[in-house]
């Protein structure tokens, strides 16, 4: 059973999706620990799940090396097989990236490499593009950089505005990361070797 960290910032619906799924019986992954790098609302879903959860917030520690320091300590307290970003609104330090890599994995709001960063449906929207979508990556130094492990496009609408748009491309998120930990926890995805630079580039 392929033990996953969740990490959040926000509402955490993606979380709950995970954790809903990660409830059946015959799901090969079970979520054994909650992280927030602030009070997050995602948090209660935790809760409701029965599942521990833990803080870092933030703005107590002086610089990202430090904060990422303490998150990578409570990290090792429940020793993932996986971690899961799903929302974090941080770039991690790369101690802590080189430390869990590649078992570190992120979802993102936009079909990279397109629109990466923290705004990546608003930054769809503004270039006007016809589609946008969700990816799943490996986490690695660079922002939303890392491969790609699933990505499927959504159309933008001529009357979306970021909500709208954001709201129909999670669940296809939700879809991808739920089929992306369970070919991870079956072995059909083996983040080592798709984490290896592709010999054609
Ligand atoms: C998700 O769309 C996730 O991809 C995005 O934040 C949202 C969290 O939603 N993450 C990023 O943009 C990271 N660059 P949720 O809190 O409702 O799950």
């Amino acid at each position: 059973m392929l033990t996953v960290a969740v990490l959040i910032s926000g509402t955490g619906s993606n979380l709950r999706a995970l954790l809903e799924a990660a409830d059946a019986p015959d799901f090969p992954a079970r979520i054994i620990a909650v992280g927030a790098d602030r009070q997050a609302d995602g948090l209660e879903h935790a809760e409701n799940f029965g599942i521990p959860s833990f803080t870092v917030p933030w703005e107590r520690f002086p610089s990202r090396e430090e904060w990422g320091a303490e998150l990578g300590a409570q990290l090792r307290v429940w020793n993932p097989d996986l971690v899961v970003l799903s929302g974090l609104m941080r770039l991690l330090p790369a101690s802590l990236v080189d430390e869990w890599a590649p078992r570190i994995i992120n979802t993102h709001p936009a079909y990279l490499p397109e629109f990466p960063g923290a705004h990546g449906v608003r930054d769809a929207l503004a270039a006007g593009v016809a589609r946008t979508g969700a990816s799943v990556i490996v986490v690695d130094n660079g922002v939303d950089s890392g491969p790609i492990l699933a990505q499927e496009r959504v159309p933008v609408l001529p009357d979306d505005d970021e909500h709208t748009l954001h709201e129909r491309i999670k669940p296809v998120e939700r879809r991808l990361l739920i089929d992306v930990v369970r070919r991870i926890a079956t072995g059909e995805l083996d983040l080592a070797a798709a984490s290896q630079p592709d010999p054609q580039e």
